[in-house]
């Protein structure tokens, strides 16, 4: 039997600086959509999918970050004291086990490849998953856990995919495909960054990975890659050429870039449209909005 996957690598060492000045003091995986901060929605997603272990690749100025993970004693006796049992539950999802979350320092950035590496200690011989918290994806079934039963019946690797338009391949890793088989493809290659006339494809890599050992192994090497910094992507690649399985996935949801200003503001409209204490308010807002935008015009 297969073992599960029971780890997840949180690379969250990035400055964050398309979000200054707001993240002068404070991490971007802190910045919030709707109530509830970026991180926590990377985390509740790994719970779904059966993560026991949260790692954290941190950097300088990530302390925020690590106390929202703590126990909040004082706070929760004053909302037992008042009665404000919907608070307390709201509290408890940001709770850890105690032993279930582990930080790790990247001391400098040298690319996603090389923080997922600071983390290999702690995964040791086993297949772990990897979640960028910038990539929020709404969905009925919340995307690693499709993952992770497309996994349980291939093995290898898997990476989230997406088609993007052809002129946008340059922000994303992208993939070669072999076979095309709907929801999952066989990959035969991966680039990272590709300019779209030398893109193999559109289908683009998403911050959801099911990975092997063998893909932190190749991470040793420490091979310089597109932007001159470590690439995963390229670390993933390398399993094709060793003759091990690397698959695509098209998962199904809605991704949002929370890592750019403008998907972040579309992030946080559409969860405040999806939530029922807003939905009401929130549309009418959006509705008259739209209206004195077009009597402006
Ligand atoms: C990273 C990966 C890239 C992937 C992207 C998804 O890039 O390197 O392969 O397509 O995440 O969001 P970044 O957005 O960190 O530049």
């Amino acid at each position: 039997m297969k073992r599960k996957v029971t780890k997840a690598i949180f690379p969250v060492a990035g400055l964050g600086t398309r979000f200054l000045p707001a993240t002068k003091s404070i991490p971007k995986e802190i910045l919030t959509l709707v109530d509830r901060p970026l991180i926590q929605y990377a985390i509740d997603e790994a719970r779904a999918a059966g993560i026991k272990e949260f790692i954290f690749v941190t950097s300088r100025g990530k302390s925020a970050l690590e106390d929202y993970f703590d126990d909040a004693p004082e706070l929760e006796t004053s909302l037992r004291k008042k009665g404000k049992t919907e608070l307390l539950e709201a509290l408890k999802t940001t709770n850890m086990d105690s032993g279930a979350i582990a930080y790790v320092r990247q001391n400098r950035p040298m690319g996603l490849g090389h923080a997922v590496w600071c983390a290999r200690r702690l995964i040791g011989n086993e297949s772990f998953a990897v979640i960028l918290t910038d990539d929020v994806i709404a969905a009925e079934k919340p995307c690693l856990e499709q993952m992770m039963e497309a996994h349980s019946e291939t093995g290898g690797n898997i990476v989230a995919a997406m088609e993007v338009p052809h002129d946008k391949t340059s922000s994303y890793g992208v993939l070669d495909i072999s076979e095309d088989m709907g929801s999952l493809v066989r990959v035969k290659g991966m680039v990272e960054k590709p300019a779209p006339d030398v893109a193999p494809s559109n289908l683009a890599v998403i911050g959801r990975y099911i990975l092997t050992p063998k893909v932190m192994q190749n991470l040793n090497k420490k091979k310089e890659g597109a932007g001159g910094e470590i690439q995963l992507t390229d670390a993933i690649a390398e399993e094709i050429d060793n003759g091990n399985p690397v698959y695509g996935f098209r998962f199904r949801g809605q991704r949002y870039d929370c890592g750019s200003k403008a998907g972040f503001l579309q992030a946080t409209v559409a969860f405040g449209l999806a939530r029922p204490d807003l939905r009401d308010e929130f549309t009418d807002f959006l509705g008259d909005m739209m209206a004195m935008r077009d009597a402006a015009e």
